[in-house]
C-alpha cells in the first residue's frame, strides 16, 4: 500500500514551532496528517485545529481519535473565520506545508500528474469550478503567457502560450496527454519532465489560487498569533518562498516594512532563521520531494 504523504523536515518543523503543551497549534495543510500527528504527540491540555480543502485529506482527519483534534475541510485563505467558528481568537503556532501532497500527484485521476494520464482537472477543492482545462481552452493566450511565465517560471512562456491558443482550435484540451502532446516540438528536448513539470505547477496554481491563498493566510497568521507563538512555513517554489520571506521580515507580501513616527518598525513578526532551512542529503535520498524544500520560521513580536 502505498503511503499518503511522507512529512518533509518533521523535525526541523516541529522545532521551529517550538512547542508549548498547553498552547493552541493549527496545521492549515493536514494532508496525511504527517506532522498534525507529530504536533498532537507533543501537546498535554493543548488544541489542534487543522485544515486542509480535499476531500481525501478529510478521510485521512477522520482517522484521529482525539479530542485536542479538530478538522475544517477548507480552503486555508478563511483560516480565521474558521478559528472563530471554533472559539479560537488566538493561536501559539501555525504549520504551512504548501502545494500538493504526493497522494494527490500520485492519483492519476485528479490531473496533477505529469507521469500518468489524466483528465486535466487539478482542483484541489473538487467543488469548485475552474478546472486545469478550462484555463487551458478559455484563457487568452496574454492570460496564458502571465501564467506560464510567472508560476510556472518557463523560459518559453509565449511560444506555449501561442502553441496551446492554436492547437485548442482543432480539439479542446482534456487530458493530461494531449497537453504534453501539444507542447512536445517546443519542450527543450532532454529536460522534457522538468519542462512539464513547471507546466503543470503553472496551471495548479492558477487552478486553486494558491498566490491569494497563501497572501490572504499569511496576513490572517499575523492576526490570530499571540506574542511569543511561531509561524512555519514549507514552501517548494520560489514565488512562494519570496512572499512567505518578505511577509516574515517585512510585514508586507510586496513593498517596504513601515515606520512609526519615532522610525521604529511595524511588522508583526521578526524571522527565527535569516535564510531557508533545507532538508539533509539523507532526507532528500529518501524522499526526493524534500529537494525544494525551503523552510522559514518567524515569531510574533
Ligand atoms: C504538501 S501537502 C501537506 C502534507 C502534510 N504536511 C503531511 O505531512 O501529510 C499540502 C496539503 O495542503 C492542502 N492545501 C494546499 N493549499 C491549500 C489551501 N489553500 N487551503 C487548504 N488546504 C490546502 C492540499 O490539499 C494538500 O493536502
Amino acid at each position: 500500500m502505498s503511503i499518503y504523504h511522507k512529512p518533509v523536515m518533521l523535525q526541523e518543523c516541529l522545532e521551529g514551532l517550538n512547542i508549548d503543551p498547553e498552547g493552541t497549534y493549527v496545521d492549515v495543510t493536514f494532508g496525511g496528517g504527517g506532522h498534525s500527528l507529530k504536533i498532537l504527540e507533543h501537546l498535554k491540555g493543548g488544541r489542534l485545529i487543522a485544515f486542509d480543502q480535499d476531500e481525501d485529506a478529510k478521510e485521512q482527519a477522520e482517522k484521529i481519535k482525539n479530542r485536542s483534534f479538530t478538522f475544517c475541510q477548507a480552503n486555508f485563505m478563511h483560516m480565521k473565520r474558521y478559528l472563530k467558528l471554533n472559539g479560537v481568537t488566538k493561536v501559539n503556532g501555525i504549520l504551512a506545508d504548501l502545494g500538493v501532497s504526493s497522494h494527490q500527484i500520485d492519483s492519476p485521476s485528479r490531473g496533477f500528474s505529469t507521469r500518468f494520464d489524466g483528465p486535466l482537472d487539478m482542483r484541489m477543492n473538487k467543488s469548485i469550478t475552474l478546472t486545469a482545462s478550462q484555463v487551458l481552452n478559455e484563457y487568452n493566450e496574454e492570460e496564458l503567457h502571465k501564467i506560464f511565465g510567472m508560476y510556472g517560471e518557463l523560459k518559453n512562456a509565449r511560444t506555449a502560450a501561442r502553441s496551446i491558443v492554436q492547437q485548442r482550435v482543432n480539439k479542446p484540451f482534456a487530458r493530461t496527454e494531449d497537453l504534453k502532446a501539444a507542447l512536445h516540438a517546443i519542450t527543450p528536448r532532454g529536460k522534457e519532465n522538468k519542462y512539464f513539470a513547471q507546466v503543470f505547477q503553472a496551471l495548479r496554481i492558477e487552478v486553486n489560487e494558491e498566490m491569494k491563498a497563501l497572501e490572504d493566510f499569511l496576513h490572517q497568521s499575523g492576526e490570530v498569533m499571540e506574542t511569543g507563538g511561531r509561524l512555519v512555513v514549507m514552501s517548494y517554489h520560489s514565488l512562494e518562498d519570496r512572499m512567505v520571506k518578505n511577509y516574515m521580515g517585512k510585514g508586507k507580501i510586496f513593498g517596504e516594512v513601515e515606520k512609526d513616527f519615532y522610525g521604529n518598525e511595524i511588522k508583526p513578526f521578526k524571522a527565527v532563521t535569516r535564510k531557508p532551512i533545507e532538508a539533509s542529503a539523507a532526507e532528500v535520498e529518501q524522499n526526493s520531494r524534500a529537494r525544494s524544500a525551503k523552510l522559514r520560521v518567524a515569531e510574533k513580536i
